[in-house]
């Protein structure tokens, strides 16, 4: 089965022409700025309803979970790619602990399965690694796991920049509150030039799971 990321569908409205033009933008996602959700649509009922309402910018299209958002306008953040897996590679997901079946590559935004630690693992740590390049990275989107009741419910990053420090991010960012909902949280300073990313869970509901994404 190929997987699809999330694809963004822009609505440019041409004043001038007053016709309007469809540019479908893959790995991208448009937050915060929601005006309708829609479960169960697809590309064409989901556009549909972008063309009706004035003030719709853009679509969100998740194509695994058939999930429609109506957008005001603003411009979209770009994924680095770990929802997509020709993008960041499984061997760029580590993690300092992972029950079998759960293992770091798994914890993918809305994939089907999630990163989980081992039970009572002290301070376990899930990372994101960039061993050719240093990405920038402003919002981070996380997930609990697929099918059982375990989430992340606050949780801290590390992050190593090109000069080789590892740095505490200092606030301690609130997680999710169940097992699908994505939670996006921006991150004020973004982070520039980093080489890993790395979190750790500090609270949790049930056990621990993760499926994550970032943003440039
Ligand atoms: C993950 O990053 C931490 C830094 O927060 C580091 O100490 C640890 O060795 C890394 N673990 C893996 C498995 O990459
Ligand atoms: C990251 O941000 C810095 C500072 O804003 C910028 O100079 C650099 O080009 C950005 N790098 C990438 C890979 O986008």
């Amino acid at each position: 089965m190929s997987v699809v990321p999330s694809l963004l569908v822009l609505l440019f409205i041409h004043t001038a022409d007053l016709c309007r033009t469809l540019k479908p933008v893959k790995n991208h996602v448009l937050i915060g700025h929601v005006i309708k959700t829609m479960q169960e649509s697809s590309f064409e009922i989901c556009t549909y309803h972008c063309e009706l309402d004035d003030k719709c910018f853009s679509v969100n299209i998740y194509t695994k979970t058939r999930k429609c958002e109506i957008n005001y306008g603003t411009l979209p953040l770009e994924a680095l790619g770990i929802e997509d897996d020709n993008k960041i590679f499984d061997g760029q997901l580590t993690s300092s602990s992972a029950h079998v079946g759960y293992e770091a590559w798994r914890g993918r935004l809305h994939g089907q399965g999630s990163w989980k630690p081992v039970k009572n693992y002290l301070s376990p740590s899930y990372n994101v690694s960039f061993p050719y390049s240093t990405v920038n990275i402003t919002y981070i989107a996380t997930q609990g796991a697929p099918t059982e009741d375990c989430w992340m419910t606050s949780f801290k990053l590390q992050y190593r920049i090109q000069d080789g420090s590892l740095k505490d991010y200092l606030q301690t960012i609130a997680g999710n509150t169940d097992r699908n909902t994505v939670i996006y949280h921006p991150l004020k300073p973004a982070l520039t030039g980093v080489k890993l990313l790395s979190i750790r869970p500090s609270s949790s509901h049930g056990c621990i799971a993760l499926r994550l994404e970032l943003y440039k």
